[in-house]
This record gives structure tokens, C-alpha cells and sequence, in this order.
């Protein structure tokens, strides 16, 4: 019947996207979430999906389909925004509260790029983005880690740790710690404080605290 073959061939080319070969399904579960998905699932958290500095993690990212959606709300704040550097700013600010963690290299890169792709697309700018571009690398390369969310472990067998990227208004510059992956998710490595209430809080221990940088400055973080 016409209309089943229609179905059938719209269901049989959705899925040829969702996979890149059997054998990736088989070894690594490789199936990828459809955009109708993923926006669904956000709408679960609107208001967090539509705040600039909200976290999210994605613990087995792909290339991304999960992230790339909540960087587009994120960066639907910004769009009215004329000074340019306010704009990189925020832009920073929303990419820097996205993470993920991917096994395979090739996903973690496809990642990086399309984070990249979608902020660069909205610059209307072409080439060369200087000091910004580098920092929006640096960023990506940091919160999009190839490595094993079950040993919490990169790819050459460090502990996986994530940078807290914390903006500071009025001096265009982010403060940076990192927190070790494992102790975030088992909880230890926690101290705790009464907040003004007095109710008890834990705090994680950071592994490393940095001095702040200027937002195009922050790839020097590696020097
Ligand atoms: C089902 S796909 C989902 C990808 C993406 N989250 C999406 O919804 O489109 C699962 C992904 O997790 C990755 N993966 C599998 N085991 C993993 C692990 N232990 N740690 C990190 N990533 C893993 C696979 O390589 C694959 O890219």
C-alpha cells in the first residue's frame, strides 16, 4: 500500500541517520537520537534548557545531538545582543556550561566541531576569529572529553576531570576550577558548610583552582 511504503521508507532513512554501520551498533551501542527526541526530552527542563549558565552533562555525547540543541536555546538569549564583545562573551558562557564524554574519538571531534559550527554560524563572521576562536577551541577541546564514563577514565587512562568556567560580570573574565569526574559522581571528596538558613550543604573539592583570565584569553590556561 502506498502509504505503508511511504512510512516504511520515511522510518528506513530516519534510521540510516541514527547509524553509521551495525558493527558500531553492535560494539558501542552507536545509535544517535532524532532533533524531534531530544527537544522533546529538553522540554522535560525548559526553563534550565533556556538559561544561559545552566550545566549539563551528556555521558555518552556522540556527536553531540543532545548538546548542540541546548547550546541553540542557549544561544537563542543572545541573539538580540548588539556589542560584539558582550556577545562572545555569553557565547563563551554557553558553551562553557555544556559537557559531554564520548568513548570514541572521532564522535568526541565531530562533537567539538558542530559546538564550534553553531556558534560560529551565528556570528555571521568568516575566517580567522583571532584570540575568541581560540579560547571557544580551548573550551571545547576541555568540556568534550574522549574517554569512558563507566571507569571515569579518558582515553589514556587519567581520571576524566571537567573545568567549572565561572563568568565574571564586569570584567569579561572567567574564573576556572576542576573537578575530578569520579568525585563528583560518588560524592566523596565533599565538605560541609551551613548556608545562611543554616541548613547543611556540601560542597566538592576542586583538584585545581586557576587564576581568572579575560574570556579570549583562556587557551593560555595551557601555557
Ligand atoms: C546510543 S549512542 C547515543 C549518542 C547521543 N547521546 C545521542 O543520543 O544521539 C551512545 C554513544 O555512547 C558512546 N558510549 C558507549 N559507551 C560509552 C561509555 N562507557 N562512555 C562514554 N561513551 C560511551 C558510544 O560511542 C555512542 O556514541
Amino acid at each position: 500500500m502506498p502509504s505503508n511504503e511511504n512510512t516504511n521508507g520515511t522510518q528506513a532513512a530516519s534510521l540510516q541517520q541514527q547509524i553509521k554501520s551495525r558493527q558500531r551498533v553492535a560494539d558501542h551501542g552507536e545509535v544517535f537520537t532524532n532533533p524531534r527526541e531530544v527537544n522533546a526530552m529538553l522540554d522535560l527542563v525548559r526553563d534550565e534548557s533556556f538559561r544561559l549558565d545552566s550545566r549539563f552533562l551528556e555521558p555518552a555525547c556522540g556527536d553531540g545531538n543532545f548538546l548542540i540543541e541546548i547550546l541553540r536555546r542557549k544561544l537563542s538569549l543572545v541573539k538580540d545582543i548588539k556589542s560584539p564583545t558582550e556577545w562572545e562573551f555569553k557565547s563563551l558562557i554557553a558553551v562553557g556550561s555544556c559537557y559531554g564524554i564520548e568513548l570514541l574519538e572521532d564522535n568526541a571531534e565531530a562533537c567539538r566541531e558542530r559546538l564550534y559550527g553553531e556558534v560560529v554560524g551565528r556570528m555571521g563572521r568568516m575566517g580567522d576569529l583571532g584570540d575568541y576562536g581560540k579560547s571557544l577551541r580551548y573550551m571545547l577541546q576541555k568540556n568534550i572529553v574522549c574517554g569512558d564514563a563507566l571507569t571515569y577514565r579518558t582515553a589514556d587512562g587519567k581520571p576524566i576531570t571537567f573545568c567549572e568556567w565561572t563568568p565574571i560580570a564586569g570584567s569579561m573574565q572567567f574564573s576556572r576550577r576542576d573537578f575530578q569526574f569520579d568525585f563528583l559522581v560518588n560524592q566523596t571528596h565533599q565538605y560541609s558548610l551551613f548556608d545562611e538558613q543554616g541548613e547543611a550543604q556540601s560542597f566538592d573539592e576542586p583538584v585545581r583552582t586557576y587564576p581568572p583570565l579575560h574570556y579570549t584569553q583562556l587557551y593560555r590556561y595551557e601555557e
